[in-house]
Order: C-alpha cells, then sequence, then structure tokens
C-alpha cells in the first residue's frame, strides 16, 4: 500500500493513442476506449482501474480472454508487441460524492483526473510519465447537455437519434492522464480573445451557470493579464487556439490545470462588489493565473511521477506569487505568504504527516497536495531565484524548458538546468527537496567600535520530524541589512543589504559596518525558517517604522507581540498588568499616529499574530494561558488608544467600489480599526457597526463589520446575521461566508449553533464549499471551541469527520488536520485527542485517505 520515491520504474510500453467515446445517459455511462500500444519486452501489460463495470474487452478487433481483474487492476497477458486494445466500461457518476473521476456538479458532468481518478474513468496505465495523444468523442442528450467539452481543439460535431448529439476533440499536444477533462452541461459563455506575443489568436471562453456571465468578467481579465505577464516574464505564449474555464459548484480544491480546459471551483471565478470580498478577487486573479502558468510548468513539462509534484506545483505557486506581487501590493503578498508558512507549513513539519517537499513516501497520493508541497516548495524556488537573480533565474528556466519540453521529469532535472545554465553547484541546495522539518537559524551579534566591524555567529539545527530522525545543515540565504539610529541605511560591505548563504552548522561572518542602530534580519523572509535573534522593543518598533522592506516591517510589530504574549502566557498565565502591554500600546501608538502611506502594511503591523501562529512558537504550549494572552492583550491594545482607532477609523471615506491596491489597502485599516473599537467598547460603537453594515457597497465592508461584532456583541451580531442571511439565502457561495461566521464565533453555545446550521436550507453535506465553510473554519480558526477543555470541540469534529468520510474522502481528509496537532498540547488534550483518533481508527469503513492519517498520528509514541 505505501508506495516509495526510490521504487520508481520507467515503462515497459508506450501508448501514443488513445480514443476515448463516451456515452453520457441517466444512471449511466458507458466509456468505450482504444489503446494503441507497443510493447518493449514480453510482460504482461497491467493497467489501473478503481470501482469500473468491465463490459469487454477486444484486442485487434477480437474479443481476448487471457487477462485478470482486480479492485485495482486489468492485467492483459500473451498480447502482441503492437497491438489495439479496446476496453468498455460502465460508470454511475451521478453516485459519485467522492468528485474523483466523472461525477455530477449541479447538472453537469465533469471530471477530475489528478492525481490517481483516470483510473476511475477507464482501464489506463494512471500514471504521469505516459504521455499520449487524445481524441475524444462525447455523446448526450443535446437539450440538456448543450455544452459537450474536452481537451484540445472540436473537430466534429452532429446530430444523432432520440435528440442527442455528438462532439469529438482532439488535443494536439501529448499529455498524461491526469489532465485529460471532460464537462457537459447548459452552460452561459462569456468570450475573450487573446493575441499571443507572435500573433496566435486565442479563444478565451468562461463556462458558468446561467445568469452569471457578468460575475466571470474579472476572471477574464485576470486571465488575460496572466496571459501578457507570462509573455513578458517568461517568453512563455499559450500553444491552442482556445482556452476555456469551467466554473462547477462541486469541487475538492480549487481548480484544475486540465489542459486547454480548466475546471475551476466556482468561488474562484464569480465575483461582483456586493458579493465577492476584495480577498475573493485577490484569490480569483491568483487561481486563475496559477492554473495558466501550469500549461508550461506542469503541462508542456509535466511530472516523472507523484513524488515530484512540487516540480510544477512548488514552481507554479511561486510564478502565481510573482504575478500577484506585479498586480497588487508586493509588501503585502510577501506578508501574507509568510503567514501561510508559519501558521500552516510549521504546523504540518511538527504534525505526524511531516513529509519534504518532495516526499518519500505515499500512500494515498491525495494527501499529499499539502502546503508543505505547494507553499514551501514555492519557498523553495524563491530561494533559488533570491540567490541566482532575477537574470540567472530566467536563464535556468529558459534552459528547463529547451531541455525538457514535452517531456515528464524530476525535481533534480529542474535544479539542474538551474545550475547548468548559471554555472553553479547547487548540490547542497538540493537537500531542501529531501529533507523535512523546519531549520532553526540562531543569530548572535557583536560590533567592535573601533574597528567598526560587525560579527555575525549563525548557526543552523534542524529538529527532527516523525519522518526523519536526522536532519542534515541546508543551504539557507539570510538576507540582512541595517538601520542607524535615525532609521537611515548602514551600508554593510558597502552594500545596502546582503544575502548571506549560510552553509554550515555553524558560521561566523565580519562585516564592515558603521555602528548599526538596528539589524534587520531575514529580509523579504528570504528563507522559510524559524529565527531566533534577540531585539529590543525599541529596535523592533524602529525596524516596524523604518526599514525599506515591507515584510521586515510587519515581521518586526509580529516579533513584538509574540514576544510579549508567550511571555505572558509563561510567567503570569496569560494575565495581563499595566506594565507588560505598556510597550506594545506605545508602539501601536506611534504608528497609529504615524504618516503612513502604505495602509494594508499598517493594518498589518497593528493586528496580533493569529492564535495558530502562536502555536508554532514553541515546542509545547500551555493552551489555556496562550489563549487568554491573546484574548486579553487585543481589548487592552483596543481600549488603550481608542481615540486613534477612531479617528483613523473616521479618515476613512467610502467610496465606489473598485478592486486596486489603494482601496483593498485602505478597506483593510478601516475594518481593523472597526473591530478595536468594538473591542473596546462594544455599546459605544455598535451604530457604528451597524451603519457600516447596513452603508456598506462592497462584501469586505460588509464582512467587516460582521467580524467587528462577532466576538463582542453577541445581539448586534445575530441581528446582523439574521440580515445577512435574508439577502443572501439564494446564493450558497455567499452563504459560506455566513456559515463560517457562525462557525468561528467564540461563544458557549457553539456547538449547539454549529448543529443547527446542518439542517440551514441551504447546507448540504455533499458540497465541499459548504462543509469546509462549516466544519473547516470550527477545527482550523475556532480554538475556543476545539480546545474546550472538556473535549467537546476535538469529539464534535470527529463525529462529523465520520460522516464527511463516508461521503468524500478529500474532504474528511483535509478537516482531519487540527486532530494530528496533538503533540504541543498538555498531557489531558493529548488524551482527548487521541480517544478521538482512536474511534476514527475505529470505524470499518475508513478510507484509505483518512486512514493514512489518523494512523500516522496514533504512532506518535
Ligand atoms: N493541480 C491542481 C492545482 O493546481 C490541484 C489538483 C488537486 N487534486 C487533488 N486530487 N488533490 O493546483
Ligand atoms: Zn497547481
Amino acid at each position: 500500500q505505501v508506495k516509495r520515491r526510490l521504487d520508481y520504474q520507467p515503462p515497459a510500453f508506450s501508448i501514443p493513442k488513445i480514443s476515448l467515446t463516451f456515452e453520457l445517459a441517466d444512471q449511466v455511462t458507458t466509456v468505450r476506449s482504444t489503446l494503441s500500444v507497443e510493447k518493449f519486452d514480453d510482460s504482461p501489460l497491467i493497467l489501473d482501474g478503481t470501482d469500473l463495470e468491465l463490459a469487454a474487452i477486444m484486442v485487434d478487433g477480437t474479443p481476448w480472454q487471457d487477462y485478470s481483474v482486480d479492485e485495482q487492476h486489468l492485467t492483459l497477458r500473451q498480447l502482441p508487441r503492437r497491438c489495439e486494445i479496446a476496453v468498455h466500461t460502465r460508470l454511475y457518476p451521478e453516485k459519485n460524492t467522492a468528485l474523483e473521476g466523472l461525477y455530477q456538479s449541479g447538472g453537469s458532468y465533469c471530471t477530475q483526473c489528478e492525481a490517481e481518478g483516470f483510473r476511475r474513468i477507464t482501464y489506463f496505465p494512471d500514471r504521469p510519465d505516459v504521455l499520449a495523444s487524445y481524441t475524444v468523442r462525447i455523446e448526450a442528450d443535446k437539450t440538456r447537455y448543450p455544452n459537450l467539452l474536452s481537451n484540445g481543439n472540436c473537430v466534429e460535431r452532429g446530430e444523432l437519434e432520440e435528440g442527442r448529439h455528438y462532439v469529438v476533440w482532439h488535443d494536439p499536444f501529448n499529455k498524461p492522464c491526469y489532465l485529460f477533462a471532460l464537462v457537459a452541461g447548459q452552460f452561459d459563455v462569456l468570450r475573450g480573445n487573446y493575441t499571443t506575443s507572435s500573433g496566435r489568436e486565442v479563444q478565451l471562453e468562461f463556462y458558468v451557470d446561467e445568469g452569471n456571465l457578468h460575475k466571470a468578467e474579472f476572471a477574464l481579465q485576470s486571465l488575460q493579464r496572466a496571459m501578457r505577464w507570462d509573455e513578458d516574464v517568461y517568453g512563455l505564449e499559450y500553444d491552442l487556439d482556445v482556452y476555456m474555464v469551467v466554473a462547477v459548484d462541486f469541487f475538492n480544491m480549487g481548480a484544475m490545470e486540465n489542459k486547454g480546459l480548466n475546471v475551476f471551483n466556482a468561488k474562484y471565478v464569480l465575483a461582483d462588489a456586493d458579493s465577492a470580498t476584495d480577498t475573493d478577487y485577490f484569490n480569483i486573479e491568483s487561481i486563475i493565473a496559477h492554473e495558466y502558468f501550469h500549461n508550461w510548468t506542469g503541462n508542456r513539462v509535466t511530472c516523472r511521477d507523484w513524488f515530484q509534484l512540487s516540480l510544477k506545483e512548488g514552481l507554479t505557486v511561486f510564478r502565481d506569487q510573482q504575478f500577484s506581487a506585479d498586480m497588487s501590493s508586493p509588501a503585502l503578498c510577501r506578508v501574507q505568504q509568510a503567514k501561510v508558512i508559519r501558521e500552516q507549513q510549521f504546523a504540518e513539519d511538527a504534525s505526524p504527516m511531516a513529509h519534504p517537499i518532495r516526499p518519500d513516501e505515499v500512500i494515498e497520493m491525495n494527501n499529499f497536495y499539502t502546503v508543505t508541497v505547494y507553499d514551501k516548495g514555492a519557498e523553495v524556488i524563491r530561494m533559488l531565484f533570491k540567490m541566482l537573480g532575477k537574470d540567472g533565474f530566467r536563464k535556468g528556466m529558459d534552459k528547463y524548458f529547451s531541455r525538457h519540453d514535452g517531456q515528464a521529469v524530476t525535481c533534480d532535472d529542474f535544479v539542474q538546468a538551474m545550475a547548468d545554465a548559471n554555472h553553479r553547484d547547487l548540490t547542497l541546495f538540493k537537500r531542501w527537496y529531501s529533507q523535512s522539518g523546519t531549520p532553526q537559524v540562531s543569530i548572535e551579534q557583536r560590533y567592535d567600535p573601533e574597528r567598526k566591524k560587525l560579527y555575525l555567529d549563525i548557526s543552523q539545527h534542524t529538529p527532527a520530524t516523525m519522518d526523519q530522525a536526522s536532519k542534515r545543515p541546508l543551504l539557507i540565504p539570510i538576507e540582512i541589512s541595517a538601520l542607524d539610529e535615525e532609521g537611515h541605511p548602514v551600508l554593510l560591505d558597502s552594500r545596502k543589504s546582503l544575502v548571506l548563504e549560510l552553509e554550515q552548522k555553524q558560521q561566523s561572518y565580519v562585516l564592515s559596518c558603521e555602528q548599526p542602530f538596528a539589524l534587520n534580519v531575514l529580509r523579504d523572509f528570504s528563507a522559510p525558517i524559524k529565527l531566533r535573534f534577540s531585539q529590543t522593543a525599541q529596535q523592533r518598533l524602529h525596524i516596524a517604522l523604518y526599514s525599506d522592506d515591507g515584510f521586515s516591517r510587519v515581521d518586526a510589530m509580529q516579533g513584538l507581540y509574540q514576544e510579549a504574549m508567550i511571555r505572558c502566557a509563561n510567567e503570569s498565565s496569560g494575565q495581563w498588568d499595566s506594565n507588560r502591554a505598556q510597550s506594545l500600546i506605545d508602539a501601536q501608538r506611534v504608528l497609529l499616529n504615524s504618516d503612513e502611506t502604505d495602509l494594508a502594511l499598517l493594518a498589518e503591523m497593528l493586528s496580533l499574530p493569529s492564535f495558530e501562529t502562536l502555536m508554532q512558537l514553541e515546542e509545547r504550549i500551555d493552551v489555556d494561558a496562550l489563549m487568554r494572552a491573546r484574548d486579553g492583550l487585543e481589548p487592552l491594545l483596543a481600549c488603550a488608544n481608542e481615540p486613534l482607532w477612531l479617528r483613523r477609523f473616521e479618515s476613512i471615506p467610502q467610496t465606489d467600489y473598485q478592486y486596486e491596491p489603494l482601496q483593498v489597502a485602505a478597506r483593510k485599516l478601516k475594518n481593523h480599526c472597526l473591530l478595536q473599537m468594538m473591542n473596546a467598547n462594544p455599546q459605544q460603537y455598535a451604530e457604528a457597526c451597524k451603519a457600516q453594515y447596513q452603508q456598506a457597497n462592497n462584501m469586505t465592508d460588509t464582512l467587516g463589520a460582521l467580524k467587528a461584532a462577532q466576538n463582542t456583541s453577541e445581539t448586534l451580531f445575530d441581528e446582523l446575521m439574521q440580515q445577512f442571511e435574508q439577502r443572501w439565502h439564494h446564493a450558497p457561495t455567499v452563504m459560506d461566508k455566513w456559515f463560517a461566521l457562525h462557525a468561528g464565533a467564540k461563544r458557549k453555545d457553539i456547538l449547539s449553533r454549529i448543529d443547527l446550521l446542518q439542517d440551514h436550507a441551504v447546507f448540504s453535506w455533499k458540497n465541499p464549499n459548504r462543509v469546509r465553510a462549516l466544519v473547516g473554519t470550527f477545527g482550523f480558526y475556532n480554538p475556543h471551541g476545539l480546545y474546550a477543555e472538556d473535549g467537546s470541540g476535538v469529539r464534535w469534529l470527529t463525529e462529523q469527520l465520520i460522516q464527511i468520510d463516508k461521503i468524500n474522502p478529500q474532504v474528511s481528509a483535509r478537516l482531519v488536520t487540527p486532530l494530528l496537532s496533538l503533540t504541543k498540547l498538555d498531557d489531558k488534550r493529548q488524551l482527548q485527542w487521541r480517544h478521538e483518533l482512536m474511534r476514527l481508527a475505529d470505524q470499518p469503513t475508513l478510507s484509505v485517505d483518512l486512514s493514512e492519517k489518523v494512523h500516522k498520528a496514533l504512532n506518535i509514541q
């Protein structure tokens, strides 16, 4: 059941061509597949297939007897070296609630094949290194399914008997089967076009539920921007005449980059100001770009095997991050990316699911579409970028495409292209691919005023993870600069900033510089590490005020808050006295009074780190004390500077809504101020909060008001939530925000409230977006609920997981994540967690997905 990276064997055959015919009909779909096979030896041909009903097998036109089938495979023996194999199977898409393979979403058919869903459609070698040319014929009822789509170009269409019709598609590019897609339904189509720099005319088509055309405009424009950007920055052009995007309501993830036919979770396509937040717009632009960028990093050059997933995902996330930075605020983007790493990726590294960005062992591949493979993978690419520079990185990319276009390759091939293009030995750097865990870097500094020398002693240590006991030093780029007392830059070795490349366990550096007041280390979050570097509150505030690196400014303030909260939790079990918080209050006052023009950064500098981020700071956590510390600090800071929050709040006027960086920043600050006003004095500001809710001309401000009321005034919250429900109950995707607000609320009766919500007319266990909004928000973002002393929160979560797992294992396996982080907890909670994990393990029909994680968690000593 365990698959190992080192067991890779190249296939002993090739399948240059496959042609597929789908007969879509009520209940049952018939798939007829014809493979042209070339075998390199006389071993049997083993095809993957799961939950398929086999109807017929023919080889070169005659029925074939020499085969066997089991749950997972079809094995064909005594085949000629070259032959044509026809296999007929039957499927039941209506019954497919796992949303993998061919399934129904609303009234439409669609597919999700990555990673191993194609084997649920037909018998085939379901591995990414088998590249074939696809011809696909789809037949269906014409009135109910006017749109029949697959990859590539439409080459034929026509009428059939009994009101049916057919369409034939041919994809001119060879591809692995995970990039296959089929969609059948009745859609409205938003059309646009794009002319590539070499003059190819591309039709852009967005297929959306009827009545939603106007909501796809932003996604279309995002696609056009992404296409232009990839030409400008990487010289990469689109390669087909049509690019289609289909928005569906039932989808396990964000989106899928099927060749020429992306399938998207509708929430990452559809937007208008009334119903989408600034964050929704940001995500749409970034995911549209991500899937588009896959056309080169993923499709034209694909993965040899699934252990190499980060080859395409880490690289494509890095590319979409670069794009988003160019389209919006680079500093804010970087702050958010670092947050994801520190809050989620560090948690994964500290959990039983710890794995390197290129995993060595996998049971269920769907469990490895992780924040480690994706986001830490992107950080690893970013470190390469930092070390090679923009031009060096581009040279490496050019070499990668010129060497590997049309191939299925490995992460090593990618790094080698980078190394060769830059004449650099990257052997040591490659350890990032094979080593899991979060490196801890400590920096000690000493300044010699006579010699004008700065001495830095830097050491690294990566603690053992549950998958790997011993760790070796990594190549860690640490970007550093310095500030003088006035806040001006101090040159280090005559440069404004340096990238130190730490290679050994311990290294010392001597830099010449004038007396620095504060060192600005790990600028730009130059490596995904935990840094230990002691600084005074004064130095941190100095960096927050004067650094030219946006990330560092926010990071300095986060460090200040974190240190204070951890100390308060450890030393006075979370109780604040007026002394403890004073430096924080003072720092916030300075910031609130400053003439800072970047309002988004200002808002970030004024926000406390999440409880989830705090959880990652230490090996063991006193949950109650830490929660008390964080809960106590928020109102304390809010009250101390109350007039300043109000003044800032009132200084930001409402305008006509536009999604653009300045407005986004202003709304971010305004809504944070409103939250602080409510934290300070809910009676006094309830009217302002309500007024904002009622006058809002966009969803960001609507939600801003709801969040400000969520944990500060139950009556106001309930009143506004009722209004929200009345306005939006017909729009399930918008109602997800409402479910999430309920599920994230801090209140005593939280469990009975969310139990009730499961009977809400809009809620559905079968829709992953609904389930994530309600159950996911509780598990991930309601620490008061989850960590409830009597264990009721974790018990509730477990009960939901048992239900969800029967419907959709990919969803249950995601939502179990909070249950895996037990080692940080106190003994009492560890017992509760373990008890619930055992309850899961005892389920008679646990999915492979969930069972892989549950058993890893239970194996901890
Ligand atoms: N490749 C898709 C993306 O860009 C994700 C597919 C996830 N599939 C899965 N079974 N988990 O990022
Ligand atoms: Zn991707």
